[in-house]
């Protein structure tokens, strides 16, 4: 860990292990009021952390561990605007974006302010059919071309959204493969039909790409001369690289390099999910992200919600041996979150040096996946109930669960809390030898049918998947993902890891385009390359 004292470090691996020899379930006998102790609330969430391996002299190190690494002070840091990416000397003022204030960077408010506005603006424009497209018709649909950090975050939130209005529908668009694009063209007409190109850097070859050839299907309907601008929309940091597409100003929304692109859906990043859902769903998904904000700069560590998330991913994947983390929500409006918590974990905190270039001491951020439940409880399931590998698990239960049949909406939470208990209590040897000999199994084979159980997880619960709700559970995740970068003693903010797969590809794009390459390249890579080559020699 960054700052934290050989001490706490061994006592720490001690709490582990005699803990290890315990069950969840008897730690409940133990500590009265464990259910309601081990959980902290903010912004219309609640997470329940009392099924983990944990008791309260750990939950106590664990704090301590908070305070040595000055946790509550770095959040300052990040929402006061210091230079916190260090390796790129800039500020991660994505909280700012959402209304909290920033004291060293008055300005910058101004400016998000400003652009929301004018976003605003343009969203009622299209809205009220004032702004059209070339031939006078009204929008109907919008498709953001993005990737990534320009794209997992409006999708997730459209997705889990739409239904509170829809003026407009919003598509997404991200991988280079044409397919991608031309299923969502074939059904759409291009003459109501808006295009948002969504890229921090205007730059990323797959939303370029993508980019001509969407504006090549939108002149196909449009008269010679015709101001294709007004179909199109850019979100970048390169603006005037954007106006080179003849994208009128208006049209052209800032993005600033204070903004890290998997921290930016509260930007005009956001613009589809405001065109797709209406203004004030925008506002309410920033409200939401705004007072978990708050919450997290107020409250003390031990009821500080995503810093309690932050000390268990620590707790689970440093001491107790966990390095994959599992996140269910029950709630098919969430179906997006795992990909969108992919790349927010994942491509922060998946590194193994500090900014310094010192190599960190203990493993990077765990493996991320995960699905909608109950899809999974008829795959993967069974190796989190059974295989050997060790994980930990959010569980996300939206309380108030939509409208529709009651019946089924009963069922889904049923299976939530009885996957939560499952995993808790699993089945005894005993139970499971009670359940071979009624099969007819004997002593030996009836182990089969044993679950160890005991596997750590949280519950967050949601009051309903709302704007606001929803806001605060990626602001809840967004700071868990710094706090965990603080632990860890990285600079979240970076991703150089990704670049030599792009350096790679320019030189690959040639060999298959003319059968050479300046680039030593491997006899595999050749290879294939060739066979590619000759598959698509027509
Ligand atoms: O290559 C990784 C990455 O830079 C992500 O960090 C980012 O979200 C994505 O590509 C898209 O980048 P851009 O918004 O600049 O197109």
């Amino acid at each position: 860990m960054a700052a934290s004292t050989p001490a706490l470090h061994e006592a720490l691996l001690h709490a582990a292990s005699s803990l290890r020899t315990q069950r969840v379930e008897e730690l409940f006998d133990s500590t009265s009021e464990r259910a309601t102790r081990y959980r902290c609330s903010a912004a219309g969430l609640t997470l329940d952390f009392s099924k983990h391996l944990l008791d309260d002299s750990a939950w106590q190190r664990l704090l301590e561990l908070a305070d040595i690494e000055s946790l509550p002070e770095a959040f300052s840091a990040l929402v006061g605007g210091e230079l916190i990416n260090r390796s790129e000397q800039r500020p991660a003022l994505h909280t700012l974006l959402r209304g909290t204030a920033s004291s060293q960077h008055p300005e910058k408010s101004q400016e998000a302010q400003a652009t929301l506005t004018r976003m605003q603006d343009l969203v009622q424009a299209i809205h009220s059919g004032q702004s059209t497209g070339c031939t006078g018709k009204r929008f109907t649909d919008v498709i953001n071309l993005g990737i990534g950090g320009s794209d997992l975050g409006p999708r997730l939130a459209y997705d889990a959204l739409k239904g509170f209005d829809a003026p407009v529908q919003a598509h997404f668009v991200a991988n280079i493969d044409p397919e991608d694009l031309d299923r969502t063209l074939a059904p759409l007409n291009p003459e109501t039909t808006l295009v948002v190109i969504c890229s921090k850097s205007f730059s990323t070859e797959e939303t370029l790409s993508n980019a001509k050839r969407a504006s090549e299907w939108l002149r196909s309907a449009a008269q010679p001369g015709e101001a294709l601008g007004r179909h199109l929309i850019a979100v970048t940091t390169q603006v005037e690289q954007a106006g080179e597409w003849h994208i009128p100003p208006e049209r052209c929304f800032p993005l600033w390099d204070w903004v890290g692109g998997r921290y930016s859906v509260w930007s005009a990043v956001g613009i589809s999910i405001a065109l797709g859902l209406g203004w004030s769903t925008f506002q309410r998904l920033l409200e939401g992200a705004r007072r978990l904000d708050e919450h997290t700069a107020t409250t003390l560590p031990d009821a500080n919600l995503p810093m309690a998330m932050a000390l268990l991913e620590i707790w689970q994947t440093h001491y107790l041996g966990a390095n994959t983390h599992v996140v269910l929500p029950y709630a098919q409006k969430l179906a997006h979150l795992p990909d969108f918590l992919q790349q927010l974990t994942m491509e922060s905190n998946g590194k193994r040096v500090s900014p310094k270039g010192q190599p960190i001491e203990h493993d990077s951020a765990p493996v991320l996946w995960g699905s909608a439940g109950t899809i999974g409880q008829h795959s993967y399931y069974q190796l989190l109930h059974q295989g050997t590998r060790s994980f930990s698990a959010d569980i996300i239960i939206p309380l108030r669960s939509g409208k529709g049949d009651i019946k089924a909406r009963r069922a889904l939470a049923a299976h939530a809390l009885a996957q939560s208990r499952a995993l808790m209590v699993g089945r005894s040897a005993e139970d499971a030898r009670a359940l071979g000999a009624q099969r007819g199994f004997d002593e030996t084979t009836s182990r089969q049918f044993e679950l160890p159980g005991n596997r750590s997880h949280s519950l967050i619960l949601m009051s309903e998947v709302s704007p606001e709700c929803l806001g605060a559970l990626i602001a809840a995740y967004e700071h868990k993902t710094y706090f965990l970068a603080v632990l860890l003693g990285i600079n979240p903010f970076d991703q150089w890891g990704v670049e030599l797969g792009k350096e790679i590809a320019g030189q690959i794009r040639e060999l298959l385009a003319s059968g050479k390459s300046e680039a030593e390249l491997d006899p595999a890579t050749i290879a294939a390359a060739s066979a590619w080559r000759e598959a698509n020699a027509d």
